[in-house]
């Protein structure tokens, strides 16, 4: 099939991808020009693991191209995925701009029939302002052109997004019930079939559903982020272990095992702005949803938790203090740095007059990057970028762990004693047992395990 990808950040990059690796013809627009001679020269502008042999393979079939220009790319497919950014407007809810930009550049371009997929995260009733954009748009130009706008919310999450787009648990999609919807419907049915051949798994909704159902999602997941990171506040203060306490909730099939890891709080570019977006949505419905402010203040205090127990150890101010910090990503096998808990608990220690050598095994350069713009000059210079996680622990008081790199979890721990200081850890992702730690001779402080 002929596709056209709008925007080539994660979801787009690796939707377009993994489109052609199922044998479309896809064609990439970005308007960022540098972003598309990186891809045409066989880089790519983000980390994630197994993307860019994708990439590089289906470029090389010719099923993969990248373009900034607006009328070849829209005249491209007959399926059109609106891919862009939606990031948080000053009050919280979701800026469209780029979603209703690039409707009216279909609108502006298309000729015969399109079906308009929204991949992009949106709010509800986003669906009928694209087609709004798009039909004032082929009004003006007078051109005969038909069409329907799907939408297909993605559920990939960094740093395992070519895996979770190329084995779906679900595929949401919401169409109306009109004579394009039903045949938007049955272009859609055919471009999921590879995914569905064993059991089927997409799921036919109303559009307005399809696109709540993206945000109640996120918000689920970070619900029970934060409701495990309340937990395990109270678990250091009455001595409970909150590991053992997610065993055992987590063996109850009700429950599940995954995402009640208590950590040192979420980030990234989805949880924390789509949790304040569906709270904006309520407000301009004149309702409040109280959990969901609840789940963003509990996780607004959760990315202080490490700067509270250091401070706990080492006093208020922390003049003097040196710290190594591993793990700078918002999370694992990614570099990106949005919303990511290091910059809350570099903030406080910068600002409470300690030096930091900071080290991530991927997210170096960007960390370089995004913490030249938090800190000022003077900041900067009591920021170490180390070359290795052991080069970081020279002479630090304290070793911080705030992502849970694979590699970071059978570190020598003799190495890291003769190294350090003081032999002490805080690991704000529990990546250690405390008796392993005590026997170690080391310190240690996790996330509600102060048994
Ligand atoms: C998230 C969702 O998991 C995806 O399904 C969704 O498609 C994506 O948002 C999106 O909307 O685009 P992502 O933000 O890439 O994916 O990463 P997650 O693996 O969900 O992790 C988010 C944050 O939660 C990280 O900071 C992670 O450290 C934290 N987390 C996760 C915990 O603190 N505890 C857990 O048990 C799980």
């Amino acid at each position: 099939m002929k596709i056209t990808i709008i925007g080539t950040g994660y979801v787009g990059l690796v939707t377009g991808a993994c489109l052609a690796e199922l044998g479309n013809d896809v064609f990439c627009l970005d308007l960022d020009e540098n972003k598309i001679a990186l891809l045409n020269s066989g880089g790519i502008p983000i980390h994630e693991p197994g993307l860019e042999e994708v990439v590089a393979r289906n470029v090389a079939a010719g099923r993969l191209h990248f373009s900034t220009d607006v009328g070849a790319s829209v005249a491209h497919g007959v399926l059109q995925f609106i891919a862009v950014g939606t990031p948080p407007d000053e009050d919280g809810s979701a800026d469209l701009q780029y979603v209703l930009a690039a409707a009216r550049n279909i609108g502006r371009h298309m000729t015969g029939f399109k079906v308009i997929v929204d991949k992009s995260t949106v709010p509800v009733g986003t669906a009928d302002r694209v087609s709004a954009a798009v039909r004032e748009e082929i009004a003006a130009s007078g051109a005969t052109a038909s069409f329907s706008v799907v939408s297909n919310p993605e559920f990939l999450k960094e740093g395992a997004a070519v895996d979770d787009f190329m084995r779906p648990d679900r595929i949401v999609l919401g169409h109306d019930g009109s004579a394009e919807g039903l045949r938007a419907r049955d272009l859609m049915k055919n471009l999921y079939k590879p995914f569905n051949r064993n059991h089927e798994r997409t799921f036919w909704m109303d559009v307005r559903s399809a696109e709540f159902t993206k945000y109640a999602a996120n918000a689920m997941l970070a619900t029970r982020i934060s409701f495990m990171n309340e937990l395990a506040n109270l678990a250091d203060k009455v001595g409970v272990d909150i590991e053992a306490v997610r065993h055992g909730i987590g063996s109850d099939p009700r429950i599940g095992h995954s995402f009640l890891y208590a950590g040192a709080g979420y980030g990234g570019s989805c949880f924390p702005k789509d949790v304040q977006a569906l709270e904006r949505t309520a407000c301009q419905f004149d309702q409040e949803l109280l959990i969901l402010r609840a789940v963003e203040a509990v996780n607004d205090r959760q990315k202080l938790v490490l700067g509270r127990k250091v401070v706990a150890s080492f006093g208020e101010d922390l003049a003097g203090r040196h710290f190594a910090v591993w793990g700078l990503a918002f999370k694992p096998n990614t570099d990106d740095m949005r919303e990511a808990p290091a910059r809350v608990l570099l903030r406080e220690l910068i600002d409470r007059g300690a030096t930091v050598a900071v080290y991530d095994p991927v997210a170096m350069a960007e960390a370089k990057r995004v913490l030249s713009l938090d800190f000022n000059a003077a900041e900067l210079a009591r920021i170490e970028f180390a070359a290795s996680s052991m080069g970081a622990l020279e002479q630090a008081d304290a070793l911080i762990i705030v992502t849970e790199w694979k590699a970071f979890r059978s570190p020598d721990f003799d190495q890291i004693k003769a190294r350090l200081k003081q032999a002490i850890v805080f690991d704000g992702r529990n990546l250690f047992e405390p008796e392993q730690m005590a026997a170690n001779g080391i310190e240690y402080h996790g996330i509600g395990r102060s048994v």
